[in-house]
């Protein structure tokens, strides 16, 4: 028996909707089907986007070297500087007439990188995305609040575009206006609300803030992704708004948010939605596939898209690959962390995860943190600044530093500083958290 405590969820009794055959196809019918995708997206890749054609070239494979699915190990990785040298439209392998939209993520330097799809391409993305917030709960009618930024980056339209295909009413607010979100969710009464974890925290803080109980408030299913968070900080946010917390997962490059999401009834990791993005996991140095169950690095091929397809594309987000439970496409694991995330403090390789994993355990410490790591000579140290509970004395707040350096020594095997910051000391994102500032030399 299922184990899932009683949230609004379970008061809803809501509408079962017909799943897509693809979510609950054998595992033959679902290899069948990804292999006979895979041969196109290969042929699709190497006849009109000239970067695959050399690469393969270079490989001295073609689309036909590809006959089964253990092929595909034979092609070439794709990175993201790949993408960053075709800037902007190099990597479309459709004429641009055919781009229905374009969407780039900045990130920290240089050209952004710059994504396209076709009005197929959409389509397909809004029926993953759809079937991502089925999965989480939501049914048609029911009203989405969507907290995700909207623009360039792929959260906000993306999310839009899936709730709007599911049949629900969607309240397309974007990120920041923090007030005004809290407002508007009491006045529009969603029961859904899809954002990122970490600004779903600042929107609980604004409700204490209003004097407001979030436990009342209309919200029974959150869909949070587009940054790592731990099942503490799940059963954090769950407890505090008495909802459902699920993970989306999802890569620009790849789609956008919707290449793989979490079932309600189960929360045991991401379904990836296989009939249409093709995962492999394979070790970060060497490049050799490992089995499933190990873990590694994620790296997805494009089964369907048209306009930007994408081959054996390296992610750098580590997780393992499980069989299917309540879909029988195969679940990955919460990532907890992205190989660029490791921080190597003195030899130890930690990743900013664990830490929140530590200091959610302790009562009197906030869900709001950051790491600062800074360099003394030859020594890396890091600096754990964690804002204290509005409601923390000041003896429990010593307490609560010495406890939370404690822990994280003996189960992480580090020594760090602990500070222990008054509320509202950290400043709030309004979509992806930084957690980590790196203040070391760059070598
Ligand atoms: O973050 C797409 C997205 C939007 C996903 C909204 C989910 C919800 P990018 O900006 O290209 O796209 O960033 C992709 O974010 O490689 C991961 O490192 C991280 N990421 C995304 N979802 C999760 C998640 C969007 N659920 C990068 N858990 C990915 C952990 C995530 N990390």
């Amino acid at each position: 028996m299922l184990q899932i405590p009683l949230r609004k969820l379970d008061r809803l009794t809501p509408e079962p909707t017909a799943l897509d055959p693809h979510e609950v196809a054998s595992r033959d019918e679902i290899r069948a089907l990804q292999r006979e995708r895979l041969a196109w997206s290969l042929r699709h890749a190497y006849e009109n986007v000239p970067h695959y054609r050399a690469k393969f070239d270079a490989a001295g494979v073609r689309p036909d070297s590809f006959k089964n699915l253990e092929d595909l190990a034979k092609f070439p990785f794709t990175i993201k500087t790949d993408l960053r040298d075709n800037y902007p439209f190099g990597m479309f392998a459709v004429p641009e007439t055919k781009v229905a939209r374009i969407h780039a993520s900045s990130g920290t330097t240089g050209k952004p990188t710059v994504v396209g799809y076709t009005k197929r391409d959409i389509d397909t993305w809004s029926d993953v995305v759809a079937r991502s917030i089925r999965a989480a709960g939501g049914r048609p009618g029911m009203k989405v609040h969507i907290a995700y930024g909207y623009g360039l980056f792929t959260g906000g339209l993306g999310a839009h575009y899936g709730a709007e295909r599911l049949g629900c009413t969607v309240i397309p607010i974007s990120g920041g206006m923090t007030e005004r979100q809290v407002q508007l969710i009491n006045d529009f009464k969603p029961e859904v609300i899809m954002v990122t974890p970490s600004y779903m925290l600042a929107i609980l803080d604004e409700f204490r803030k209003q004097g407001l109980d979030p436990r009342k408030s209309s919200l029974r299913i959150g869909i949070f992704g587009a940054e790592p968070w731990t099942n503490a900080m799940r059963e954090e946010i769950e407890e505090a708004f008495d909802l459902h917390a699920v993970d989306i997962y999802g890569l620009s490059e790849v789609m956008g948010p919707g290449v793989a999401s979490e079932c309600v009834e189960t929360k045991d990791g991401l379904h990836i939605w296989e009939d249409h993005f093709y995962p492999e996991v394979i070790n970060p140095v060497t490049g050799e596939v490992l089995p499933d169950g190990e873990k590694g690095e994620l790296v997805f091929t494009s089964l369907t898209k048209e306009a930007m397809p994408v081959i054996r594309y390296r992610t750098r987000d580590l997780t393992r690959l499980l069989p299917g439970t309540a879909r029988s496409l195969r679940r990955m694991e919460k990532v907890t962390g992205r190989s660029d995330d490791m921080m190597i403090v003195r030899g130890v390789n930690v990743f900013p995860t664990q830490i929140e994993e530590k200091l959610l355990a302790i009562h009197d410490l906030s869900l709001h943190y950051q790491l600062v790591l800074t360099r003394d000579g030859r020594m890396d140290n890091i600096e754990i600044q964690v804002e204290a509970r509005p409601d923390a004395s000041f003896p429990a707040r010593e307490a609560a530093t010495k406890q939370l350096a404690l822990s994280v020594k003996d189960t992480i095997g580090i020594t760090a500083l602990v500070t222990v910051l008054d509320p509202g000391s950290i400043e709030r994102s309004v979509g992806k958290a930084k957690r980590v500032i790196d203040k070391r030399p760059k070598e």
